[in-house]
């Protein structure tokens, strides 16, 4: 009998990060200067960052060292299974082979802490004593907060007002690592006040708590900002997956034709597929599929452009696929899905036809999650269920089509916390809700020209 989980042991742990921007037939566009339109000089970020990110950033070396003290950690958990979903195959009555690679065993139940630990690692060594942060879902904020308290680091963490009313299990995760937590906007800083002005009764948003996240970095010496999504450094430490893949890949005498991964603002998309991206770019036919929210369209409607990474302009300009900083997603429930712009090394691949991307609705992602539930056992979070319902939307085809493919994704965390959504999926109180146009072109106004 074939086996159901591909294991690695410790000793397999990954010792370097993979860095896809060395393998780009393009370069990436580079952050630029609001106030300038220059491209942005690594001094720049230095207020908010340390260093080691900061080169992590730019870096254009294609294997990065891994520190020990961030492996020591890893070892909580990693190296994570791959599982072959024979349950969920069978029920779909498809002759696709289905795996999915589980992150939801890392200790706050995502893929977050495998930047978390990385990155707090490097503030620690940089004399950092404080970390302040934005979180949507609550998972990352959960991940900072489990990092901060490895490495005895204080954290702050602003979560968007949403989540801190819908989530309120997660904010018990943050104070039981010893984070303090405020939902956003919030009173504390100068854009939480005008974000509350401009927007009374707001449910806020990422970009707006990312503003205030920065601001408090920006003007406390002691602290730095941490961001879990996004910027390059986040999606070369969440290499770990896909390079793990990789090996059990081997292991299991299979490679993948599909793989899938839910996108937010791309971490965990970039870290299960980047280390496939070489073999496709030397031939290998695999199509690697970005599944986002139909109510958060970055990658499927949002255009290729310069535009802030918060609402409160705070942030270098990104080149990236955006809906518009003052974009405010209504309220669904994959929390982590609903920023309003898209990785630049992930927008850049769309653009390059290296990737492609699909838009789901949140009722049929939450049927697929239920589905997985009920054969596979682990509970989605939210976010995870659109890798699911996109993989189930493939495994189907196969089934009409006969072919035998072998499909696999990211399960990027349980949803053990968010079954007040499950509850909402039961109730028949969700709505799916297809982003208008019209809201787009309008936020878009607001994105300034670049040339
Ligand atoms: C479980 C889970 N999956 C996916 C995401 C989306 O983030 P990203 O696109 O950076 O992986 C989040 C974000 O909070 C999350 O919590």
């Amino acid at each position: 009998m074939d086996n159901n989980r591909i294991l690695l042991s410790e000793k397999d742990l990954v010792q370097r990060w993979y860095n896809v921007a060395a393998d780009l037939p393009k370069p990436c566009a580079p952050p630029l200067n609001p106030g300038t339109g220059q491209p942005l000089t690594p001094d720049m970020l230095t207020p908010i960052f340390p260093m080691a990110l900061i080169e992590q950033e730019v870096s254009q070396e294609r294997w990065i060292e891994i520190p020990d003290p961030v492996r020591e950690v890893l070892k909580l958990w990693r190296p994570t299974p791959l599982h072959r979903a024979f349950n969920l195959e069978k029920a779909l009555g498809t002759p696709a082979r289905i795996y999915y690679k589980n992150e939801s065993l890392s200790p706050p139940g995502s893929h977050k802490p495998n930047t978390a630990v990385a990155q707090v690692y490097y503030n620690k060594q940089a004399g950092i004593k404080r970390i302040s942060t934005e979180t949507g879902a609550g998972q990352w904020g959960s991940a900072l907060a489990f990092a901060c308290s490895k490495f005895g680091v204080e954290c702050t963490v602003y979560m968007v007002k949403v989540s801190y009313e819908q989530k309120p299990m997660r904010k018990s995760l943050m104070h039981i690592w010893n984070a303090e937590v405020f939902p956003s906007p919030t009173d504390r800083t100068n854009s939480g006040r005008a974000f509350r002005q401009r927007f009374p009764g707001t449910t806020g948003s990422l970009g707006m708590a990312i503003s205030e996240a920065v601001e408090d970095a920006a003007t406390h010496e002691d602290t730095n900002y941490s961001l879990g999504s996004v910027l390059n450094h986040v999606m070369l430490h969440q290499t770990v997956i896909g390079l793990e893949a990789k090996k059990q890949f081997e292991i299991a005498g299979d490679y993948p034709d599909i793989l899938i991964a839910c996108a937010g603002g791309g971490s965990n998309f970039s870290g299960f597929t980047f280390p496939f991206v070489p073999d496709k770019l030397k031939g290998k036919e695999i199509r690697i599929i970005a599944a986002e929210p139909a109510a958060c369209p970055s990658l499927t409607k949002g255009p290729f452009r310069y535009d802030f990474g918060d609402t409160g302009k705070m942030t270098p300009l990104l080149k990236m696929h955006t809906l518009g900083h003052v974009f405010v997603p209504p309220g669904i429930h994959a929390g982590g899905l609903r920023y309003h712009g898209m990785a630049p090394l992930v927008s850049h691949l769309k653009d390059l036809g290296i990737i492609e991307a699909t838009a789901l609705n949140q009722i049929e992602c939450f049927e697929a999650g239920i589905l997985f539930a009920r054969t596979e056992g682990t509970i989605p979070a939210p976010e995870t269920t659109h890798a699911i319902r996109a993989a189930v939307v493939e495994a189907l085809k196969c089934k009409e089509t006969g072919e035998e493919k072998c499909i696999a994704f990211n399960f990027s965390g349980h949803g053990h916390l968010d079954l007040s959504a499950y509850d909402k999926y039961y109730e028949k109180a969700l709505e799916d809700y297809e982003y208008p146009e019209e809201l787009i072109k309008q936020a878009l106004k607001e994105v300034p020209e670049v040339k």
